[in-house]
């Protein structure tokens, strides 16, 4: 047998970091109110289950939640900065053009032997990262990986456009992976259909010292409804299938959290209980790349994944992108 196969990555430790900043539906409503848009906390909890979201308050930066999400995972892991050899970071709102977020956390924690980079997925982020560092491991080429998922949406919402702004929150969430003897990450698959670019983008950049082009998220709820029930259904399956057990051998079903009627779609589809789906959008919202790693850090941290058990991890976002990965915890 060759190195290669012989080689898995195992989660050893998890970190989350939120902003302490939390606006609930009402509060949004009423500040929405004071600009003539009109929402309500039902229509919000109705349409999507959230109830509330953290929001950074202005300087905060994705390096910054990322960091501490970092350190936690650390610190849970029992393993110092000095060991990481590899750090990448899924972001869609990077504090710079460069130097990537990564490099910035890899600074900010002391991780002196590591390479770092980020990767761009939009909310798939965390599920290319993973399988990324996945593969870095596997080909031995990292011993001791930190993934993290970081991201301060509210800055790139159109905060007039009710139809996106009441959907997103900020957060940080991180793993960190080592290589083992024993079956850690089983099987991962990863997608992409860049012809759905349109609907949902935020196709603007910073060119000639000005943002040209659109700097907001732009989406078209229910066409993005539709596409992620079917390939997180889909993809389920696929990966499912690559490591050899049923859907319903799943312990705990993660998918990004972007909306619980996506999340219940999905689980009926799939056939599985609603009680192993891990719900944290009712109190996040949809933290893009970051969504992931947290909820799964919340249901460690409480107990409810325990060691030995088989996690699905899904994403689904911009690009159009979607990816799932299978961990035995
Ligand atoms: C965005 C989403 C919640 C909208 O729900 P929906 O049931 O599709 O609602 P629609 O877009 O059809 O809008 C229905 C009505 O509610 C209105 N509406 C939209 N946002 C609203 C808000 N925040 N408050 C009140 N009314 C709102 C619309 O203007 C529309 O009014 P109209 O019928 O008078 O035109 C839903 O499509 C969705 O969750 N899509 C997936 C989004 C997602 O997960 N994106 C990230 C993926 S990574």
């Amino acid at each position: 047998m060759s190195a290669v196969t012989s080689i898995w990555s195992k989660l050893v430790g998890s970190g989350s970091c939120l902003p302490p900043r939390v606006v609930s539906n009402d509060d949004l409503a009423a500040d929405l109110a004071t600009r003539g848009i009109e929402t309500s906390d039902q229509w919000i909890v109705e349409r999507t289950g959230i109830r509330q979201r953290h929001i950074a308050e202005r300087g905060v930066t994705t390096s910054q939640l990322g960091t501490e999400a970092a350190k936690r995972a650390l610190a849970d892991a029992g393993v110092d900065a000095s060991e990481v050899d590899l750090i990448v970071v899924a972001t869609s709102t990077p504090d710079f053009v460069f130097p990537s977020t990564a490099c910035l956390i890899q600074a900010n924690i002391g991780a002196t032997n590591a390479a770092a980079f980020d990767v761009q997925a939009v909310c798939t982020g965390f599920i290319y990262a993973l399988t990324t560092a996945d593969s870095f491991i596997r080909a031995g080429r990292a011993r001791c990986a930190l993934v993290i998922g970081a991201e301060v949406f509210s800055r790139i919402l159109d905060w007039s456009d009710r139809g996106t702004c009441v959907l997103f929150g900020d957060g940080a969430g991180a793993v960190v992976l080592k290589a083992s003897d024993e079956p850690g990450l089983l099987s991962a698959k990863l997608h992409s259909d860049g012809s759905q670019m349109k609907i949902l983008c935020a196709a603007g950049n910073v060119a000639y010292g000005e943002v040209t082009g659109d700097p907001f998220l732009r989406m078209e709820g229910q066409a993005v409804f539709k596409l992620a029930v079917n390939v997180l259904d889909k993809v389920a399956r696929e990966v499912s299938e690559e490591a050899g057990i049923s859907v319903a051998d799943i312990d705990w079903l993660i998918p990004h959290q972007a909306n619980v009627r996506i999340l219940n779609a999905v689980a009926r589809k799939l056939d599985l209980p609603s009680e192993r789906v891990v719900v944290t959008v009712d109190q996040h919202a949809n933290t893009s790349a970051a969504s992931v790693p947290l909820a799964l850090d919340v249901a460690r941290r409480d107990g409810r994944i325990k060691p030995g058990q088989l996690v699905m991890l899904q994403g689904v976002g911009g690009g159009f992108t979607w990816g799932a990965a299978l961990v035995r915890m």
